[in-house]
């Protein structure tokens, strides 16, 4: 559950980061987090934290989650669930950091899909988490992230095995779920004057991921080279790359591009690039590209950026 509201957090922080002095401050009221389980593999309940509190300061998030506020509707159950389940830590507190940049053109009424990374630490556990959460911006002064898709959370991973172990124990089950589908409500409000503060994140706007940095983006082409030069016409096990923003895909002569490829019909501008390099596979299914993507924001666009400076 601690999950899904790590990446939350780190969506909005994201959106929040233009303004980079500005504090951001979860809503409590407004936010939940819910996670679903499974008893006797047929009784499905779903349950929630009553008190959750967070921040987004200047690219860093941090969600803390009260673990006594469980409610699970049933008094002996909450009980038993801090006590045995969660005992070992009364916080558990999801930690991210955000490369603004992405997030940073969004207007009031505009939505976003972002991949956010951070940990999750509970019982003295770090757990690192990866999903994507769908951001929204509602105000100048209000941002709401949620779950993208629900987020599945083993116990095993969370350090809570044993405690559901006990819980069954006591409570006579033959079994409860190990694993836990969670979902995130996050809303974040912003104290000053918001709308100063986004007004230079508007200028870049959220597509216009040229705004990389074509020298840091050199390095993470490293990742590309075993297969592309940009700087030269030369085909290697993928086509040149010299010249591909504006250029249709598969247009180098003379290479081979699987059906997939030659199927479809895009041309590579720097949000097409975005999506294609975040997941190569799930933008081109059937693409022949071995490569599983880029999962750093800032990776994509620095190295746009540097496909760019080899394209004038
Ligand atoms: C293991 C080899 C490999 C790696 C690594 C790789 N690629 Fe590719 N790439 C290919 C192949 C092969 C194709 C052609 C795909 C097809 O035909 O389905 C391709 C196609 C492309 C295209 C489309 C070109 C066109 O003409 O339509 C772009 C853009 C691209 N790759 C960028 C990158 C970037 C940027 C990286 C590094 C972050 C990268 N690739 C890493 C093999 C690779």
């Amino acid at each position: 559950m601690f999950k899904s509201l790590s990446l939350c957090t780190a969506l909005t922080l994201t959106v929040i980061a233009p303004a980079h002095a500005d504090m951001w401050t979860l809503s409590g009221d407004e936010s939940k987090i819910a996670f679903g389980s499974v008893k006797k593999d047929t009784v499905g309940e779903v349950h929630h934290f009553k008190s959750i509190s967070g921040s987004v300061d200047g690219g860093k998030v941090s969600v803390e989650i009260d673990v006594a506020s469980v409610e699970t509707w049933i008094d002996i159950r909450n009980e038993r669930m801090q006590k045995m389940v969660l005992n070992a830590s009364p916080k558990a507190m999801i930690s991210a950091e955000i490369d603004a940049d992405e997030l940073n053109g969004m207007k009031a009424g505009d939505t976003t899909t972002v991949d956010v990374e951070g940990t999750l630490t509970i019982n003295g556990n770090d757990i690192p988490i990866e999903t994507s959460l769908f951001v929204a911006r509602l105000s100048d002064k209000k941002m709401m992230a949620t779950t993208d898709e629900m987020i599945m959370l083993s116990t095993k991973e969370a350090g809570i095995d044993e405690g559901v172990s006990k819980l069954m124990e006591v409570a006579k089950l033959p079994s409860i779920t190990r694993v836990s589908p969670v979902t995130l409500r996050l809303v974040f409000e912003h104290a000053g004057d918001a709308k100063a503060a986004a007004a230079p994140a508007a200028a870049a706007t959220l597509a216009s991921v040229s705004s990389g940095d074509a020298a840091k983006g050199k390095k993470v082409f490293r990742k590309c080279k075993a297969c592309h030069v940009a700087d030269s016409d030369k085909n290697k096990v993928g086509p040149t790359l010299q010249g591909v923003i504006g250029r249709k895909i598969a247009a180098v002569d003379g290479f081979k591009y699987s059906k997939a490829f030659k199927d479809s019909d895009i041309t590579w501008s720097t949000e097409t690039l975005a999506e294609f390099l975040k997941k190569p596979k799930t933008y081109i299914k059937g693409t022949k590209m071995a490569f599983g993507g880029l999962r750093k924001p800032e990776d994509i666009e620095n190295v746009i950026a540097y496909l760019e400076s080899e394209s004038k």
